[in-house]
Parts: C-alpha cells; sequence; structure tokens
C-alpha cells in the first residue's frame, strides 16, 4: 500500500513506489503524446530501463525529490514531483535564477488523457503547495513553464500561481531552450 501524502475528496497525491508497475505506467505516461511535447520533448521515447533509472532514486527515498501518482477514486491518472531549490543550484546559475532557501519546485502533468481538463491538474497543484507548507515549511512554490504551454500556464494561474519572469529553460524543444516563465505561488497568509 503506497503513502498517501494529501487527499481531498475523491483526489489523492500518493508516493511514486519502487516496483515494476509504477515503471512501467510513468514509462506508457511519458510516451503519450500531449505529455512528450512539453515534457523532455527532444529526447527518444522512453524505456523501462530509462524510468528506473530516472526515479529509482526518488522511490527509494535517496532523492530530495518526491515523486509521486495523482489518483482519483484510487485511479492512476497522473503525476506530479515536488523538490527543494535549495538542491537544484546548478540549474538556477545555468538559467540565471536566485530563489530562497526555503522555495520548493514542482513538475506535473496528467497521463491518462480521458482525466484532462477536469479541474484535477489544478486541484493537485493546489493540494501540492498546501503539503509543501504544512509539511516541509515551504515559504513559496516556484516552477518553470514554457511561454508556449498556454495550458500549464492556466492551469498554474488557476491553481494560485503569478508570472514572475521570463527565463531560458535548459530543456530543449526542437534544439532550442525553451523560453519559460518562472512563476510562484506564496501561502495567502504570507503576503501571497
Ligand atoms: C497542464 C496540465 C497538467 C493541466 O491539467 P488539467 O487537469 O487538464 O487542467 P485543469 O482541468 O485543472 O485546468 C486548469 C486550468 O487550465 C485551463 N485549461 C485546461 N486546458 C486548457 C487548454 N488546452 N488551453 C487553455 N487553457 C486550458 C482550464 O480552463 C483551467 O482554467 P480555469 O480553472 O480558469 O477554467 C495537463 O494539460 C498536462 O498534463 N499537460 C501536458 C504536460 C504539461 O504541459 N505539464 C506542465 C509542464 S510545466
Amino acid at each position: 500500500m503506497s503513502e498517501t501524502l494529501a487527499s481531498d475528496a475523491e483526489l489523492a497525491i500518493r508516493r511514486m513506489e519502487d516496483v515494476h508497475a509504477d515503471y512501467v505506467r510513468m514509462r506508457d505516461w511519458l510516451n503519450t503524446p500531449h505529455v512528450r511535447e512539453w515534457w523532455d520533448p527532444d529526447l527518444p521515447p522512453h524505456t523501462i530501463e530509462k524510468v528506473v533509472d530516472e526515479y529509482r532514486q526518488c522511490t527509494t527515498g535517496e532523492s530530495s525529490t518526491v515523486a509521486c501518482f495523482i489518483t482519483v477514486d484510487g485511479v492512476d491518472t497522473g503525476f506530479v514531483q515536488f523538490y527543494p531549490w535549495a538542491d537544484d543550484s546548478d540549474f538556477q546559475d545555468q538559467v540565471g535564477m536566485a530563489l530562497p532557501a526555503d522555495a520548493w519546485g514542482l513538475d506535473v502533468f496528467i497521463g491518462e488523457t480521458r482525466y484532462l481538463r477536469r479541474g484535477y491538474g489544478r486541484r493537485a497543484v493546489a493540494l501540492v503547495c498546501a503539503h509543501l507548507v504544512a509539511a516541509h515549511g515551504a515559504a513559496e512554490v516556484d516552477l518553470v513553464t514554457a511561454t508556449a504551454n498556454p495550458r500549464a500556464q492556466a492551469t498554474y494561474v488557476a491553481a494560485g500561481f503569478a508570472r514572475v519572469a521570463e527565463y531560458l529553460d535548459t530543456d530543449t524543444k526542437n534544439g532550442e531552450r525553451m523560453l519559460s516563465w518562472l512563476m510562484r505561488w506564496v501561502p495567502a497568509d504570507t503576503g501571497g
């Protein structure tokens, strides 16, 4: 039984586990066209070996990145990961960003196409932000999302994020680093 970190009615955030079924589901989602369009678009299709290699440190707790599945009525529908930005100073240096020590980041997708546009992306992001404050003392949540991805921006705005500044992401699409918005969420009681 995997650990549920947060829930809201039929929606829950559970830890991704170090089991074959979770890696298979992750591989299949990552290879789905609407996810691939924005998630490592220049990389070759994902294999089980590659997914295990990339996520095992998260599922076994060796990494400070927490990898989770978004479930709806117990059905795995998507993925969200979160991490302290302090552990990713290389990325901040490369893009020229400087975030406070208690800033956390997240990345999200809804992998099952039939669950898209039903509010689960927005609700999952909001749930994770609240969890980061309650469980990790996050002062803010910052993420980087392509300026050419209005669907993602609309999701983050709906979850309470605001656009802060533009940066060139290290991720590439068609060989070009993606122009991206740094978007920020701050808990309401600290002025957000
Ligand atoms: C981005 C993503 C997670 C959104 O999930 P979702 O569950 O479909 O989104 P929601 O139903 O919660 O919608 C959230 C907001 O985005 C809007 N939205 C949803 N799809 C949209 C689209 N295609 N174009 C514009 N706005 C869109 C909704 O209207 C909603 O805004 P509202 O609350 O003001 O009405 C999902 O589309 C996805 O997985 N995309 C592929 C991967 C990706 O881009 N991840 C983000 C990388 S930074």
